[in-house]
Order: structure tokens, then sequence, then C-alpha cells
């Protein structure tokens, strides 16, 4: 892990300068107001790592907050009975994590005069700090460009600059640390590392990624594959056997209705009406609640738009695919 780029490693395609301008614009528009973004003091970023390993943010933030009220400095905490540092972690489970926190303050104690180390190997030896953390403290707290892994930038990493066609289990850990580490913004490390985990968190999840309103589509790896899914979906449909029972389903349809808003391409979106007869030959009046229920699923996974400001109340809203025409 060093803290200067190597543009020669050969995941790193010739559009990654945008790429990285991209996904940085991206996080300054997105970004969330996380406290531990508010801060760089090492033990603070290192509770909040801790506490993300295993509990979503919305339910970290008042732990964190109740946590750092009770053990305000890592000192605090080295002096703290163990009983009460697991008492202010029930809750967040993993009772050992808490022990192992209180391990590292203590180390940092007696091991470090009190200052938290600032390079990434020393942070690793502190008790139960393993390589992601280690490289978040660094990164976070002391604002150094190092890349660090986890299974979330992991899989973005990999969808995004190797694709599908090699599988994730095929690159080694020590492959992906040097590819994380070498495509880190010269003097952004910070925000580069904020942007991977929330860009994993938001936008490419793991289950859901939001491919068709992502910005970063016509450079993913990825991306694709999930062209030919769609196409696959509203073409093949009819005929596969083992799918006759997906004909009639909601996915199949969603499909359908996500390939006509393609095949529409930039224009100010569809009538419901006009997009239930593209969906289907035999579309008709009573089929326009559930075509509105279908359309609203689509809407609130972030595949389709569907417009809110109608000529009149009763006129049929458009649907139209996100990004697609002029905004607002
Ligand atoms: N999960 C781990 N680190 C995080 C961070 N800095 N912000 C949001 N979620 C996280």
């Amino acid at each position: 892990m060093t803290d200067g780029r190597d543009d020669r490693h050969p995941d790193i395609p010739e559009d990654m300068p945008e790429i990285e301008t991209i996904l940085l614009n991206w996080y300054r528009r997105n970004a969330r107001d996380l406290p531990w973004r508010q801060t760089r003091d090492p033990y603070r970023i290192l509770v909040s790592e801790v506490m993300l390993q295993q509990t979503q943010v919305d339910r970290v933030i008042p732990k964190y907050h109740a946590f750092l009220d009770a053990f305000p400095s890592s000192e605090a905490l080295a002096a703290a009975s163990t009983a009460d540092v697991i008492r202010l972690w029930s809750g967040l489970g993993y009772n050992r994590r808490a022990v192992n926190l209180q391990r590292a303050a203590r180390a940092v104690a007696v091991e470090h005069g009190g200052a938290f180390p600032r390079d990434v190997s020393s942070l690793k030896k502190l008790p139960g700090i393993g390589p992601y953390t280690a490289g978040a403290i660094a990164c976070f707290a002391f604002e150094q460009d190092v890349g660090f892994l986890d299974t979330n930038i992991r899989r973005l990493l990999h969808r995004l600059l190797i694709g599908p066609e090699v599988p994730e289990e095929q690159r080694s850990q020590r492959e992906m640390q040097a590819l994380a580490s070498s495509i880190v913004p010269y003097g952004h490390g910070w925000e580069w590392g904020q942007t991977l985990i929330e860009f994993g968190a938001l936008q490419c999840t793991a289950r859901k990624p939001a491919c068709l309103t992502c910005p970063l589509q016509h450079h993913c790896c990825a991306f694709p594959e999930i062209q030919t899914v769609l196409a696959d979906l509203a073409r093949n449909g009819f005929r596969r056997k083992k799918e006759a029972a997906f004909e009639g389903s909601n996915r199949f349809y969603r499909g359908r209705v996500l390939r006509v808003l393609q095949e529409d391409g930039h224009s100010t979106g569809i009538e419901l009406e006009h997009l239930g007869h593209r969906v289907r030959d035999d579309y008709a009046p009573e089929h326009q609640g559930w075509l509105e229920s279908l359309v609203e699923g689509l809407a609130s996974d972030g595949l389709v738009q569907i417009q809110e400001d109608r000529p009149s109340y009763d006129s049929s809203p458009k649907v139209r695919l996100p990004g697609s025409s002029s905004e607002g």
C-alpha cells in the first residue's frame, strides 16, 4: 500500500480519470452527512468503523454518540472497566469487538504514549485491527492516500473495472488490494475512500444495484450484461418453456416496461395508457391499476420516473427512464 498511484496496473482502464471525476462528483451531490465524516480524530474513526462492521448506519449513529459521550477519548476508554464498555456496546452485538476496541485503546496508551500510530503497518499491529480498519484510519483520520477493501468496495471495483467475465472469487485479495491502492486519486484519498463506501452503499448495492440511474453506465464493465438481461427479458420472455410461469409475472412485465422505455430513447416519456398498450397486446382500462402499481414499484426501485406535475388531474401521467430527457 503506497500513497502514490500506479497507473500501470492492468485492470486500470484508459477512462479511469473520467471514472474518478464522475464518482467524486456523485459523492459531492449524494453523500450523507454522517457524524464520523465531521472528525479526523483517529479514536472516533476507529469507534465508527468497528461499529459499522456489523451494523447499519442508521442504527450506528445513536450508539456512536452514546459510546463517545461515555468514553470521549482513547484514554477514557483505556481506563474504563470492561464491564462498562460492554454495557455501552449492548444492542450492537459481537461483544468481542468492544473488548478488542478497548484493548486497542490500551495498546495506544501503553505502546504509543497515547497517540495513535499513523502508518497502516503499525495500525495493523493494534489488537483487533485488520487491513481494512488500518487503511480506513490512515485514510479517514490522517488523510493519507491509501486504498483499502471491505466486501462492498471489493464488489464495486470488481463490477466496475473487471466485470462478470472474471468471477469475483478468481481475483485474490492481494490483487484487489493492489488495484484499490493504485486508483486512489493523488491528494484526494479521504474523499475517494468515502466515495467508494457511499457509492457501494447507495448506488452499486449488493442485491439491487441501481444500474439504470448509474452515472457510470458507459464506463462500467458489468453494465453490458445488465443491458443484455433487460433485452432478453423483453424479447425471449414469451418463448422459453421453463419461463412460462414467469411470462405473466410482474418480473416479466417490469422487463417489458423498461424495454419499451429504452426503445423510446430520450423522449419526455410515455403516457401510462399508451405504455400499457405497448407492454401488453390485451391492455384494457381495467388493467390501469395493475400497470400503475407495476410502474410505482419500478419507480421506488429507481428504475423509472413518473411525471408528478400533470397538466390536469385526470390526464394520464408520463413515465420515463431516469435521466432521459430534461430533468424536472
Ligand atoms: N461503513 C464503513 N465505513 C463507513 C463510512 N465511513 N461511512 C459510511 N459507512 C461506512
